[in-house]
């Protein structure tokens, strides 16, 4: 059974809209379940002031902090702990992949991994390095026709903020801005269905735009010059642009709506995210690195609760230096819930200034379980 947050969220806010109500509940706390139309369970949390946990199933701070004002007569919210927590009591959604869909994952992109790995301890370098392998040993596995790539604006030039889909027949680029320009990429493109992915995403009422050109740099080179299966595999650029716009639930939206036009391409799309995770480049903040946060997303992922990112607001993640984790959602939007990540790889490496990880997302034990749940529910119907 899955968390309907949006009869918890409904609940809140009709307590925000009958004053009535709020005090019916606040007389009665044992009819809240009743007087709310939810559970006895999040009738507490509501009761409780949790504002944690009401965050944990994706109700964004707007409306949790209603009720640490309601229930625990704190106007400032002094008592409220503020921390990210990932409940292990909220089910898990039954997953339901893309057909078609044969690798999903992610990883960062720092430059020094490849231009000057020296400047980070050596051990660390050797333990990241070795993620990356076991990753392009899987997207190699999964012998796609296609990979879709994620990465964020760094030195490109777009006419919008939106996002970006790279049509163009190839994509061409170097580390030239790193003092490397040997280490260069040349890559193919897939213009046609870079460009059904444009019309769909449009369809979905989203705004997109498609780039003939996208210059590739570190965001795209480091990645996929370390996982790439082979050097003809047609290759789809979306690059966010989290300085021009930054929306973790578009984000999200974004990659829901290619998984039609993934389920009917014929063909066995990969997708991979690259970014983050914690990284800061605004003067004064450069080096530094959020462990415990990074460790709080990477646990999310870990446990199939990636998506519940999705919900969390741009202020408490950019305050965390998630400035590159659209990227992410946007691989978890296609994915869905429920798929579970392997964790390869986290580093905290201060000289190139991030926490860096490398993940895998199980989409075969996802397929079972949704196997599994099916033919559950076929018996039972
Ligand atoms: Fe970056």
């Amino acid at each position: 059974m899955s968390v309907d947050k949006s009869s918890i969220e409904r609940a809140i806010l009709e307590m925000a809209k009958d004053a009535d109500l709020l005090a019916s509940v606040k007389a009665s706390p044992e009819r809240a379940p009743e007087l709310l139309g939810i559970d006895a369970e999040w009738a507490e949390t509501i009761l409780s002031g949790n504002r944690d946990r009401l965050r944990a199933i994706g109700l964004n701070d707007g409306v949790t902090i209603l009720v640490s004002r309601w229930f625990n007569d704190d106007l400032g919210d002094a008592a409220s702990t503020g921390g990210f927590i990932v409940d292990d009591s909220i089910p898990v959604p039954t997953p339901d992949l893309p057909r078609n869909l044969v690798f999903a994952g992610g990883c960062s992109h720092v430059p020094d991994l490849l231009a000057r790995p020296e400047i980070d301890p050596p051990e660390a370098v050797e333990r990241l390095l070795a993620g990356y392998e076991k990753l392009a040993r899987d997207i190699a596995a999964a012998d796609p026709d296609v990979i879709l790539v994620s990465a964020d604006c760094h030195f490109q030039s777009f006419n919008t903020g939106h996002f970006v889909l790279g049509v163009g027949d190839e994509h061409v680029g170097s580390m030239e801005f790193f003092k490397r320009p040997d280490l260069d990429l040349q890559l193919t493109g897939h213009r046609e269905f870079a460009t059904e992915l444009a019309r769909v995403v449009r369809a979905h009422g989203l705004e997109v735009e498609e780039a003939q050109k996208v210059e590739l740099d570190h965001g795209l080179i480091v990645p996929l010059r370390l996982l790439l299966p082979r050097p003809d595999l047609p290759v789809i650029p979306i690059i966010t642009q989290p300085a021009r716009s930054f929306s973790p639930f578009n984000a999200r939206e974004f990659g829901v709506a290619m998984r039609d036009a993934i389920e009917n391409s014929g063909l066995k799309v990969a997708v991979l995210a690259t970014g983050g995770l914690s990284h800061w480049l605004d003067p004064g903040h450069f080096g530094g690195v959020d462990v415990e946060f990074d460790t709080y997303l990477l646990k999310l992922l870990a446990t199939g609760r990636g998506l519940d990112m999705c919900s969390l607001e741009p202020y408490p993640l950019l305050a965390h230096g998630q400035y590159e984790i659209m990227n992410w959602m946007i691989m978890l939007g296609i994915t869905g819930p429920g798929v579970f990540g392997d964790v390869y790889s986290y580093e905290p490496m201060e000289a190139s200034g991030g926490g860096w990880t490398v993940v895998n997302m199980d989409l075969d034990a996802a397929a079972a379980k949704a196997a599994a749940a099916n033919s559950a529910a076929g018996v039972s119907s």
